[in-house]
């Protein structure tokens, strides 16, 4: 069958994960692909580093520029700004299909990525970016494509989720709880994208974008996170019959007037959120994440999963490059079909975020 050059940018907990499966899982993932994978090379920035997995040395350089130049495919886990943002669009150029997992850098650049993908007719699959190895966007993208989505609303901070749960368990602080969750290695080192919703705010733009065929970046996202909830908050909550969850919301807003119900925008927010107990989102505990999804025909849907982790996050990688490579097997590169649906197709006239 036909070789696929695979370029793979990052080897932290999810790219050794993602290098791993490339190689140990060569045979089938080409009898599913029509396609050999060949991973020709991992970019790092230093080649003895200690990593999770032991890997092949002679796969591993620092020149990131060069291996791009060299691919079919290029999966991008490096995360931050840069040079991710300059090595995607140099694979764009080059014609690669490129594979990402960074929230942060779609968050603030998405709508620039996927415009110069588009028109350079190159695939940009970024699956791994929201809620890890749930199987979210793709399932937005196409199989709701028909349907017309009212609300999504989102777990999808696995650190949050742990903290409040635990504060809701235990009757713990937020001090203590964010310790916990340190201790057992959920929450970074520096948890500051995680506690006050940063990382869910950059997932959500990105919800929100595809259900509701627009672009919104980050800054389009009202963002609360969960430092000031308290014991206290969480215990009145319960007796009220409702739990604490920080959660990702976008919806149609809608007005009645003389002329009926009109839509007047889409709300995009991350707070801490009173959910019902009986609630679906309610059950999601410790680390996990889940989106819940409204859909005029559908009605209601919860995906559910792991956010995070090397192997999780790493599946849903793979998932992307099967099918990017799948489409260039059919038939080279294949146009991009993410977020740049016609606002008509809603019935959206001018889309603003309010909150
Ligand atoms: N820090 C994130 C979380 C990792 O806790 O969910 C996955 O994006």
């Amino acid at each position: 069958p036909k070789t696929l050059r695979v370029a793979l940018l990052g080897a932290g907990n999810v790219g050794a994960q993602v290098a791993r499966i490339l190689l140990d899982d060569a045979e089938s993932l080409a009898a599913r692909t029509g396609a050999r994978l060949e991973l020709v090379g991992i970019a790092v920035r230093t080649i003895d580093a200690p990593r999770e997995v032991e890997l092949p040395r002679e796969l591993f350089t620092t020149d990131a520029s060069a291996l791009v130049r060299d691919a079919d495919v290029v999966i991008e886990l490096m995360g931050g700004l840069e040079p991710a943002r300059t090595l995607i669009l140099e694979a764009i150029e080059h014609g690669a299909s490129v594979i990402t997992g960074n929230k942060a850098l779609l968050a603030v650049d998405g709508p620039s990525l996927y415009e110069k993908a588009d028109a350079a007719g190159v695939q940009l699959s970024y699956e791994a970016a929201v809620a890890g190895a749930i199987p979210i966007l793709r399932p937005i993208r196409d199989s709701l494509a028909g349907d017309k989505i009212t609300r999504v609303m989102g777990i999808v901070n696995g650190t949050t989720n742990f903290i409040l749960d635990a504060m809701d368990t235990t009757g713990a602080e937020f001090p203590d709880a964010l310790a916990e969750a340190t201790r057992l290695g959920y929450a970074e080192a520096d948890p500051t994208a995680d506690i006050e919703g940063h990382d869910a705010a950059a997932k959500g733009a990105i919800l929100a974008s595809l259900s509701f065929h627009t672009r919104f970046a980050l800054e389009d996202v009202h963002c609360q996170g969960i430092t000031a909830v308290t014991a206290d908050d969480i215990a009145a909550a319960k007796d009220a019959g409702f739990v604490i969850k920080l959660l990702a919301i976008a919806e149609k807003l809608e007005t009645t007037g003389a002329t009926g119900v009109g839509t007047t925008g889409v709300s995009v927010r991350v707070h801490p959120t009173l959910i019902p107990r009986e609630h679906p989102l309610a059950a999601v505990h410790g680390a996990f994440n889940a989106v819940f999804i409204e859909a005029e025909s559908a009605g209601e849907l919860m995906f559910y999963g792991r956010g995070a982790g090397g192997t999780p996050t790493a599946s849903a990688i793979l998932g992307d490059v099967v099918s990017a490579a799948r489409r260039m097997v059919l038939g080279g590169p294949g146009r991009t079909e993410t977020t740049t649906g016609v606002l008509p197709v809603l019935g959206i006239e001018a889309v603003t975020t309010q909150y």
